[in-house]
């Protein structure tokens, strides 16, 4: 399983690209909000991100309403870098919107994805990615990653050649929020997680390594005390 960064925060992406681990970045509204960013910024910002990702896909999502906005946002976005995936959220709008996009060879992110019937409408559509979210169903005290199983196996049940671009759709693992939904959405095999810097911090850390380390550190003194 790949991992995406959830973030629009450059310092953040900046310091998981130097992991060596990232395979892309996705943002959305509320993300770019969080960094202050102003309308005017917007795409700019996006091009900074495409182009510290050097070629890793960078999802960019528009907040168009009308099918005709969201494919005039689409072309826009995606000829911004040729890393640009465009993000919509799933509706009949962004379907035939989708559709059209593909056609065009726009690689687009479907998002706000809930269900399985939901993810096969777009990968029918044309989506390159399908992004069901886990933590917002926690949220609301309902299984998530049961969710997500069901995507999975639905998407993974077919052959989406024809359908976009790449020929092939892939589940990016949303709204994740523990080390413990990277891990059920890997042994489910979900393609991509993509998971904010504190939860992929979390990921990187187990108390057992940290006091493992130290172990070796002491010991490692006394070694070097001895010569
Ligand atoms: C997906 O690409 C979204 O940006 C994201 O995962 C939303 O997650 P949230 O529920 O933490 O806002």
């Amino acid at each position: 399983m790949k991992f995406f960064i959830d973030t629009a925060d450059l310092d953040e992406i900046r310091e998981a690209l130097s992991w060596g681990c990232l395979a892309g970045v996705t943002t959305n509204p509320s993300l770019y909000a969080r960094t202050g960013g102003k309308l005017a910024d917007f795409e700019a910002h996006m091009v900074k991100i495409a182009e510290m990702c050097e070629g890793l896909p960078v999802s960019a999502e528009s907040q168009a309403k009308t099918t005709e906005d969201m494919i005039a946002d689409g072309r826009r976005l995606s000829a911004l870098a040729p890393n640009i995936v465009v993000k919509l959220p799933i509706c009949a709008e962004a379907l035939a919107a989708t559709h059209q996009l593909a056609s065009e060879g726009v690689r687009v992110n479907m998002t706000l994805v809930f269900s399985a019937p939901q993810a096969l409408l777009a990968a029918n559509a044309g989506a390159r990615y399908i992004s069901p979210f886990v933590g917002r169903f926690d949220d609301i005290a309902e299984d998530g990653i049961s969710q997500l199983a069901d995507v999975v196996t639905c998407i993974g049940n077919y052959d989406w050649s024809g359908k976009n671009v790449d020929d092939q759709v892939e589940i990016i693992t949303a709204s994740v929020r523990t080390p413990n939904h990277v891990t059920q959405a890997a042994l489910m095999g979900a393609d991509i997680a993509t998971v904010p810097f504190g939860a992929l911090k979390k990921c990187l850390k187990h108390p057992l390594t940290d006091q493992g380390m130290a172990a070796f550190d002491a010991d490692w003194a006394k070694v070097v005390a001895a010569q």
